[in-house]
């Protein structure tokens, strides 16, 4: 059967990475997590307590920066030059500068130049702001996710408790809508929804609701290739 990009676009934490994970498991596809590298060059910058806001630094750190996503206990983790960062990348510090981080355009180009990359062999569930307008704007299913910002709130909230990472509800709620004003307003490939992508605001759906709305469009999509 011939293997499509299906791309996810939408505001922060209204659950992409849980229907992305759970759509590349139903399919058998890949699984690319976009906002980890994103959160991965900004663990790099303030590890090495690096100015972001000096293009030579953060021209010096992408020479510098690998990273590559390996399975770990069934999982999807990401790497930074070799090291599992998968937790260190969701604390909120990171949260904290990584809208900043991802609206330098220097960054944006070496994250979409890897990204679309791994794209080639198709077959591929991608999550983040830019994925249908930027990174893929070919691919064959594009869907924009929303939902109410105190429900995403709540979820990042048992999210980030379920890893051992705590953090106030306010604090939390106010970083993402922080990020999602950043995110949609940058210069430099901003969050929109691509004019050809199908909008789902899963505020009252569960996963099980959420992935199966997803997957009447990708038997739609399939039986019209
Ligand atoms: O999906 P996430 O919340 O882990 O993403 C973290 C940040 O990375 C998000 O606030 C904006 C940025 N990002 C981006 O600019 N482009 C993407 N394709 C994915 C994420």
């Amino acid at each position: 059967m011939k293997k499509i990009i299906v791309a996810i676009d939408g505001h922060s934490s209204c659950g992409k990475s849980t229907l992305a994970k759970a759509l590349a498991k139903t399919l058998h596809y890949a699984y690319l997590d976009t906002g980890a590298m994103y959160r991965a060059v900004t663990l790099y910058f303030l590890d090495n307590q690096l100015d972001y806001n000096d293009p030579a630094a953060v021209e010096k750190a992408l020479g510098e920066i690998r990273i590559h996503f390996e399975r770990v206990d069934g999982q999807n983790h990401t790497f930074l030059n070799d090291r599992d960062v998968e937790r260190a990348i969701r604390e909120l510090r990171v949260s904290e500068h990584v809208s900043p981080v991802s609206a330098i355009p220097m960054v944006r180009r070496a994250m979409v130049r890897q990204q679309k990359e791994m794209g080639k062999r198709r077959g591929i569930v991608a999550d983040g702001r830019d994925i249908g307008t930027v990174v893929f704007p070919d691919a064959e299913l594009k869907i924009f996710l929303t939902a109410d910002a105190d429900v995403r709130t709540s979820r990042r909230h048992l999210e980030l408790a379920a890893k051992g990472i705590d953090a106030e509800w306010i604090d939390i709620r106010n970083n993402l809508l922080e990020r999602d004003r950043i995110d949609s307003t940058r210069a430099d490939s901003p969050l929109r929804q691509a004019d050809d992508a199908i909008v789902i605001d899963n505020t009252l759906l569960s996963e099980e609701e959420q992935l199966e709305k997803v997957m009447e469009q990708v038997r739609r999509v399939m039986s019209d290739e």
